[in-house]
């Protein structure tokens, strides 16, 4: 098992003034690059989760210990995975968020590596098992209620919505809906370029404080 911290976790009292009601924001940052426009806008959401009285918990996938999937399903064990790393922090972060922010850049159409090994081994959070009359089914470990959205930056060139199409199917197996994507295109090279678009940093707070100020969906 991993000894690393792998959260950054702020809180802030919600409106009603008690710890039990806080609604807690999961992010999770597939970018390596500290600074990077994806850390910028994912910054910018949990700062507007905090603003509305939510809490927040921050993953930085580059920073974590994660053994990629082994596809050992069905039922290889009761827990979530056969592994104990980083990633049983995840997944109780998970089983706790109110809403989800997914941020990568995009590399090679997709997700960055990091971010994948991430949404890889959350397959067993909808794990496949057997049915009882025989043959195979998914079952979620629990209801598909909160609200997802995905941040990116890449090129104007280029295209995102191959990663949008994974980190939508991500979101539906831990238990979220996607609702929107914010994509920073720029054609310079600079890291954490996104500044000169203050527009886009709001939308990114504005984004935040609704994620908190929703209620969970209904299923
Ligand atoms: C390995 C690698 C692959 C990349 N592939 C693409 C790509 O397919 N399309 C694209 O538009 N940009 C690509 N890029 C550029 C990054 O997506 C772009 O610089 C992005 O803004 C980085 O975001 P970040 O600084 O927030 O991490 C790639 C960069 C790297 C390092």
């Amino acid at each position: 098992m991993s000894g690393g911290v792998v959260a950054k976790e702020h809180e802030s009292v919600s409106r009603k003034g008690s710890s039990t009601t806080r609604r807690i924001l999961v992010t999770l940052n597939g970018s390596p690059v500290v600074g990077s426009s994806v850390a910028r806008l994912l910054a910018a959401i949990g700062a507007g989760a905090l603003e509305a009285g939510g809490a927040l918990s921050s993953f930085e996938c580059n920073t974590l210990t994660v053994k990629p999937c082994q596809a050992c399903g069905p039922e290889p064990t009761t827990g979530f995975c056969i592994f104990h790393d980083d990633m049983d922090a995840i997944y109780a972060a998970l089983q706790g968020a109110h809403a989800i922010a997914v941020g990568s850049p995009i590399y090679f159409d997709g997700v960055s590596a990091q971010l994948k090994l991430v949404m890889d081994r959350c397959n067993c959070i909808t794990p496949l098992v057997r049915l009882e009359g025989g043959g195979y089914g998914f079952r979620p470990l629990w209801a598909r209620t909160r609200r997802g959205v995905f941040v990116t930056a890449l090129s104007t060139k280029h295209r995102y919505d191959l990663a949008e199409r994974s980190v939508r199917g991500f979101l539906k197996w831990v238990g979220a809906r996607w609702e929107e994507t914010l994509a920073w295109q720029h054609d310079d090279e600079e890291p954490g370029s996104v500044v000169t678009r203050p527009d886009l940093i709001e939308r990114a707070r504005a984004i935040g404080r609704r994620l908190i100020e929703s209620d969970l969906l209904s299923v």
